[in-house]
């Protein structure tokens, strides 16, 4: 008799780590290479589509930085970031403070003269740095240099190696040029600026595809700042591991047949986010089975339709029936799990016999797809979809599959 009071390991969610962080080798030997430089000329970028593990590996990169002597700050940057210079400024100051707060600042004379340094704490906390800025004359970059070099001398001091920032969700970043402010381009002049005065402080910033174009779009010379990494989904030895490692370490004792992982791994296209998720459910299920006393099986139409309700119907639901035409001439393009140009969609929507859409409205429609976070423009100006097997999604909207469980 199978005991089946274990608990399931498998964690389908926004950042939530994996039982086995699978694969992600070549790309851990890439930030460790970029932690061994002298002097920072390469800074990091983690993208890839929605759920394929960018957070977990942005987590999973911390403790590597430290094991190197380096120190780690950052969080996720949401939109207030970028409001203005100044909150950009502040962001930093708040997320340095983190680890500056304990540090003994001498006061040397790089603060003479300065009307606050009566007031100054002895650390350099939040309130120190603060100070340190608002007595900085020029302007916000001016003042943001001057206290990120302060720090680093004092962090020097203390025999730290460097210094990351690593921020997630980093695609929020934006210029506001409306408004007259840049914060997306301070980031990168800041930087860019310390690290030619070999200051050891690194960027990586994780985020969706649209990340990229949009630094190099704020700064070209982006492009030879960050050494971009772009996650995909996971090869079939590492989706095994995904499936079997946790299985084997929580000991438990339901095994799955060769052919059960396979399923799994076909179904999932070895997206991190579907493995989890099909993972929890198939083992949900079997103990239902067990409980029940019938033979064991996957539910493949259970499975899929509960991933196409809960991980794709929100997005779906959003788009106008118009939308969802333009989806679905999409959908049918042979190469539409990669990339697709505004030529391949008018020319298949021609060739489909229904309404067809010209190459400009065509254009109009992925803009506005690409706001609502369902295609991407990449930097060849070809697109792809945002969300992984969005194609395999829409195609069953149009078709539902007939029933199929093994
Ligand atoms: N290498 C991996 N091996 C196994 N599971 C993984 C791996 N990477 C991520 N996961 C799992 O996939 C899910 C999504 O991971 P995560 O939230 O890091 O993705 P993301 O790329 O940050 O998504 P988003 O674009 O929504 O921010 C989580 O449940 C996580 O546990
Ligand atoms: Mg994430």
């Amino acid at each position: 008799m199978i005991n089946c009071n274990f608990e399931n390991p498998f964690r389908p969610g926004a950042g939530h780590r994996p039982p086995h962080l699978a694969g992600r080798e070549p790309e851990t030997r890439e930030f460790m290479r970029l932690l061994s430089q002298q002097t920072v000329l390469e800074n990091l970028i983690l993208t890839g589509l929605r759920g394929v593990g960018k957070t977990v590996l942005l987590d999973a990169l911390k403790p590597q930085a430290i094991r190197e002597g380096w120190l780690w700050i950052g969080t996720d940057l949401s939109e207030s970031a970028s409001v203005s210079e100044e909150a950009m400024a502040i962001r930093l100051l708040t997320d340095l403070s983190v680890v500056t707060s304990t540090l003994v600042y001498e006061r040397s004379e790089e603060l003479m003269g300065f009307t606050e340094q009566a007031q100054l704490d002895k650390t350099l906390n939040f309130h120190t740095l603060r100070a340190i800025f608002n007595a900085t004359p020029g302007l916000v970059s001016d003042k943001l240099k001057n206290v990120l070099e302060i720090v680093w001398r004092v962090l020097w001091a203390h025999n730290a190696r460097g210094l990351v920032f690593a921020y997630d969700e980093a695609q929020n970043l934006a210029d506001q040029a409306h408004k007259e402010q840049y914060p997306l381009s301070l980031l990168l002049d800041v930087f860019q600026s310390l690290q030619k005065k070999d200051i050891r402080f690194m960027l990586v910033l994780a985020g969706l595809p649209t990340l990229f174009t949009k630094l190099v779009e704020a700064r070209t010379y982006a492009e030879r700042m960050f050494h971009l990494v772009f996650l995909d989904s996971l090869d079939e030895e590492a989706s095994r591991e995904a499936i079997l490692k946790p299985i084997e370490a929580a000991d438990c004792p339901l095994k799955l047949k060769k052919k059960t992982v396979t399923t799994i791994i076909d179904l999932s296209g070895g997206y991190p986010y579907f493995l989890q998720f099909i993972c929890r459910e198939v083992y949900d299920a079997f103990i239902q089975q067990l409980d029940s006393g019938k033979e064991v099986y996957v539910p493949v139409d259970e499975i899929v339709h509960k991933l196409d309700t809960d991980f794709f119907a929100g997005r779906w639901n959003r788009a106008t029936d118009r939308q969802r035409d333009l989806l679905a001439v999409i959908a049918g393009l042979p190469d539409c799990d990669r990339e697709f140009s505004v030529q391949d969609i008018a020319a298949a929507s021609a060739a489909n016999g229904g309404k067809p859409f010209s190459a400009s409205q065509v254009s109009q429609m992925l803009a506005s797809l690409g706001n609502a976070g369902l295609v991407y423009k990449n930097r060849h100006g070809r697109y792809s979809f945002a969300v992984p097997l969005l194609g395999q999604f829409i195609r069953r909207q149009e078709a539902p599959a007939p029933g199929d469980t093994m």
